[in-house]
C-alpha cells in the first residue's frame, strides 16, 4: 500500500489524488449509488437480523468487513490470474516465464498456488456472507478494462491494470527499518518503478520466443526482463498490503467466528508477502541486477552495493526486522506493520491501489462502490460481548 507515501503526503494530496481519478462531481455523488456490489453497512441489517434468526449472529460491522474483504480478495484474484495466464506454471507466454525464472526457477508454479489462494478466498468470503443471509459481492460490471495483446492472455474485460504501473516499494525498505510507520515513520523507494508493464504488453514488444539469458541481451531481452522484475515488486506489494489490512480489519471483528477467518487469511497473505520478499531481491542482486528497460529507462540497481547495501538495502534481510511497536518506549518487536487503519485499512488499501495505477481506466461508478465498501469496513467497530 502507499502506506509510506501517504505519511509524506498530507491527506489533502490524497483527497486530491482520489478527486483527479473519480472527478469532484461524481466524488460528491457516491452516495446515491445503488447495486448489490455497494450496500451500505447500514442496509444490511436486515441480513444481520437473518443471521440472528438461523442462530449465527454476525453483526453489521463484521458483514461489512467482511464484503470489503471479498471486494479486496475478487480484485486480487483478477490481477493474480493475469499474472497466472503468461507466467504461471501453465501460463503461455514462455519468454515471460524465463524472466521470471531469472528470478527463482520455482516463480511460476508460485504464481499458480498464489492465484489458487485468492480464487480461494474470494469464493469462501462470499459463500461464508451468503450463509449468513447477507449480500455477497460482485464486481463484474466492472471488467472492462484490456487484456494483454501477448501470446497467453485470454481476451476478456479485466478489473485491474497491469499494463503500466507505478509499484510502490517503499515495503522494502519499511520492513529492514527499526521504525514504524504507525509511529510516524516514512520510508524511501527501493527502486522507483513509473509507468512500467508488469505482464508482457505485445509480441512486438517482446516476442515471446526469445531467450531470456542472464544477464540479458538486446532491447527486446532487456524489456521483457524489466517487466518481468517488476511483476516481482508487485507481487510483494501487493502482499504485504493484504497482511497490513487483514491484521486492521482483525482489529475491528465482533465475532469469533469473523475474527479467525480474517487471522487465518491474513496469515496467507503475510506467508505469501514472505515468499515474494525473497524473489523481488533477485532482481536486484547479482547476476541480475542492472537491467533498465529500454523503453521507460526504469532501473534496477544492485541494491547489496554503494550507494546501497546496508541493513536498509541488503537482498538476502527477507524476513521483518524488529521495529518500535505500541509505544517507543516499549522493545522493539519483529511484526506486521502498519496495523493501524489509517496507514492500512481499508480506504487506505484502495488508495494505495489507486496510486499504483491498479484501477487506471475503470469508471467513476467503480470508485465509488469500492470505496463504499471500504469505507463501511473502515467504520466497523469490535463488539464483543
Ligand atoms: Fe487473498
Ligand atoms: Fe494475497
Amino acid at each position: 500500500m502507499k502506506i509510506d507515501g501517504n505519511l509524506k503526503a498530507p491527506e489533502e494530496e490524497l483527497h486530491a489524488l482520489w478527486q483527479r481519478v473519480v472527478g469532484r462531481r461524481s466524488f460528491l455523488k457516491g452516495v446515491g449509488v445503488a447495486g448489490a456490489a455497494a450496500l451500505p453497512a447500514s442496509a444490511l441489517g436486515t441480513a444481520a437480523a437473518l443471521g440472528k434468526a438461523k442462530g449465527a449472529r454476525i453483526t453489521d460491522g463484521d458483514v461489512a468487513i467482511l464484503r470489503f474483504a471479498a471486494a479486496a480478495e475478487i480484485i486480487e484474484t483478477d490481477l493474480w490470474q493475469q499474472y497466472n495466464e503468461l507466467g504461471g506454471v501453465e501460463g503461455g507466454n514462455a519468454a515471460y516465464q524465463l524472466a521470471l525464472q531469472n528470478l527463482d526457477g520455482d516463480m511460476p508454479q508460485y504464481i499458480a498456488d498464489n492465484t489458487d489462494d485468492e480464487v480461494s478466498h474470494a469464493a469462501f468470503l462470499n459463500a461464508y456472507l451468503k450463509s449468513k443471509g447477507a449480500e455477497p459481492v460482485n464486481l463484474d460490471e466492472f471488467r472492462t478494462l484490456p487484456s494483454s495483446e501477448a501470446t497467453g492472455a485470454r481476451q476478456v474485460g479485466r478489473l485491474t491494470n497491469l499494463l503500466q504501473l507505478d509499484v510502490d516499494t517503499s515495503w522494502y525498505t519499511r520492513y529492514r527499518s527499526r521504525l514504524n510507520p504507525d509511529l510516524g515513520a516514512a520510508f524511501e523507494q527501493a527502486v522507483t518503478i513509473k509507468k512500467e508493464p508488469a505482464i508482457p504488453v505485445s509480441d512486438s514488444d517482446t516476442p515471446p520466443t526469445q531467450q531470456q539469458p542472464v544477464p540479458p541481451v538486446g532491447d527486446q531481452e532487456t524489456r521483457m526482463q524489466a517487466i518481468a522484475n517488476t511483476a516481482g515488486f508487485h507481487f510483494a506489494y501487493i502482499e504485504q498490503g493484504g497482511s497490513s489490512l487483514y491484521t486492521v480489519l482483525s482489529l475491528k471483528a465482533s465475532s469469533l467466528e469473523v475474527l479467525r477467518i480474517l487471522v487465518s487469511i491474513g496469515g496467507v497473505e503475510t506467508n505469501h508477502f514472505s515468499l515474494w520478499h525473497d524473489k523481488a531481491g533477485n532482481a536486484v542482486a547479482q547476476p541480475l541486477a542492472g537491467v533498465v528497460d529500454p523503453e521507460t529507462g526504469v532501473k534496477f540497481p544492485d541494491l547489496n552495493s554503494p550507494p546501497f547495501g546496508g541493513e536498509e538495502f541488503q537482498t538476502n534481510l527477507i524476513l521483518p526486522e524488529p521495529t518500535q511497536f505500541i509505544s517507543k518506549d516499549l522493545p522493539v518487536c519483529s511484526v506486521v506493520r502498519p496495523s493501524q487503519a489509517e496507514f492500512g485499512g481499508a480506504v487506505a488499501t484502495i488508495e494505495s491501489f489507486t496510486a499504483d495505477r491498479l484501477f487506471q481506466g475503470q469508471s467513476a461508478k467503480f470508485f465509488r462502490e469500492v470505496m463504499k465498501l471500504a469505507k463501511a469496513a473502515d467504520a466497523a467497530r469490535r463488539d464483543a460481548d
